[in-house]
């Protein structure tokens, strides 16, 4: 564990205060991490602007937000939304008059795509449109906002971009299968990684979750390079996912949903924090814990490691507040189920037999099992049917206190960034929490 760059103080530096900008790179979702930075960025009276991915007709041309749609997401942001569509990734991008990636995949049906092939050069080209068409977009992007940035402020660029499954048919039944299968709609991620299918999938998904980080660094250099030189200070952060650290038998181990097939993008994006760290930038990739947000619901068993805080925050010093965290929790529990059975099941998921091998660091990402998924989905499946109300969850209750948490040790971290990585793990999340609400 000690060989994971993670934050063990809470920051006391200070750096942004009110006329500085804060800029969202990615859309803003109510229960999506980076509302906890936003609300920092609000707190601290920074101005706030935002930027949109746009929106795909009915025949895939990409446009900007309608007026309507425009007011609705800067009402959500409470700031400027510069309407250049940025939608990331390549998967519906093609030359003129040729194929694009998505519609490769339309000839795959559940019984062919393990030994259906792909013509990689046809996805080369298309590749190059879609990154084409984010540069030249960004580049439009950093026109608007260099008009909106004085001298001598403060820049904070905050990334939150993750994605790029393509809108496949057949890709979507796949990752239904893999995701939330057991028994006989189990489905080995491996297979999918072997595959043409897998393989276009992963390059999709470095473009959008990892490359943009890149784009955003090198498309904003001259905005840098003005600020810096006018007494102004730059700062970028990403959100990673690369496990968390959570306490299994009292002690913080590292540990991971499986299988996380976008971890090769995350780790690249960890590659490009450090090129830009190399370089002078301080830019930084926060690798946060699970929690269920619109873009994680699809893996199913994420949220387990998460019912551990609720013992992290009793042990980072917790009083009342933790006590009332409990309460909060427990009240959401059907009758006669009690927090302490709830956290009994998910040590003895951790502890079992089938997902210690998991918990591998070197081998991460780990492709799934038949046994794992099992009881990944069956112990999810269980606890959510240990609740009241499916749709009233202690992993949403906690998921929006790990989301608050974040924001405040990302925003204020910034503000002296000790390095290019750095993990969140449940021991200095509830250590905030417990300082701020006490
Ligand atoms: N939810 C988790 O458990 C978890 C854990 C660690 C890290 N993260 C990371 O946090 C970040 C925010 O995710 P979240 O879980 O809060 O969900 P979210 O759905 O709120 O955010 C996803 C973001 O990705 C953007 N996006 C999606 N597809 C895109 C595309 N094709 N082009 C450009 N942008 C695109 C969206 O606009 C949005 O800003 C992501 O980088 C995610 O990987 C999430």
């Amino acid at each position: 564990m000690n060989r994971l760059p993670s934050l063990s103080q809470l920051p006391q530096d200070r750096l942004f205060r009110s006329g500085d900008v804060f800029v969202l790179f990615g859309e803003l979702f109510g229960r999506g991490y980076a509302t906890g930075l936003v609300h920092e960025a609000r707190a601290a009276g920074m101005e706030i602007i935002g930027i949109t991915v746009g929106r795909r007709e009915k025949d895939n041309t990409l446009r900007p937000l309608t007026d309507e749609e425009l007011a609705a997401a800067e009402a959500n942001l409470g700031g400027k939304i510069i309407n250049v569509p940025l939608m990331a990734g390549f998967d519906a991008d093609a030359p003129a008059g040729e194929p694009t990636p998505t519609e490769l995949l339309g000839g795959m049906t559940l019984q062919n795509w393990t030994t259906s092939t792909i013509d990689w050069a046809q996805v080369e080209r298309c590749r190059q449109v879609g990154t084409e068409r984010f540069r030249r977009s960004l580049a439009e992007v950093m026109e608007q906002l260099e008009g909106m940035v004085a001298n001598g402020r403060n820049v904070f660029f905050a990334h939150t971009m993750a994605g790029g499954i393509p809108k496949a048919k057949v890709f979507l039944a796949i990752a239904n299968r893999i995701y939330k299968g057991r028994g006989d709609r189990h489905m080995s991620s491996q297979v999918l990684l072997d595959s043409d299918l897998g393989k276009l999938i992963l390059q999709n998904f470095d473009e959008v979750s990892a490359n943009t980080f890149a784009h955003l660094i090198e498309g904003s250099a001259g905005l840098r390079q003005r600020i810096e030189a006018s007494g102004g200070q730059v700062r970028y952060t990403a959100y990673g996912y690369h496990g968390t650290a959570v306490l299994v038998e009292g002690e913080y181990v590292w540990q991971t949903y499986t299988n996380y097939t976008q971890g090769y993008a995350k780790m690249k994006l960890e590659g490009i924090a450090q090129a830009a760290w190399d370089q002078g930038i301080r830019a930084t990739v926060f690798n946060c814990p699970e929690i269920r947000t619109n873009s994680s619901d699809v893996f199913a068993g994420v949220e387990l490691p998460l019912i551990g805080l609720l013992r992290s925050l009793k042990q980072e010093n917790g009083g009342n507040w933790a006590q009332t965290q409990w309460d909060t929790c427990s009240n959401l529990l059907a009758d006669g189920v009690t927090l302490d059975a709830l956290l009994a099941t998910t040590e003895r998921f951790h502890t079992s037999e089938v997902m210690r091998p998991f918990r591998n660091f070197d081998a991460w990402p780990m492709p799934n099992t038949a046994a794992q998924a099992d009881l990944t989905i069956g112990t999810s499946d269980d606890i959510v049917r240990q609740h009241k109300d499916p749709k009233a969850l202690i992993t949403d209750v906690l998921s929006a206190l790990v989301v608050e948490s974040t924001g405040y040790l990302m925003f204020h971290t910034m503000a002296n960034p000790p390095g290019p990585v750095l993990w969140l793990n449940h021991d200095i999340i509830a250590q905030q929490l417990n300082q701020v609400h006490a």
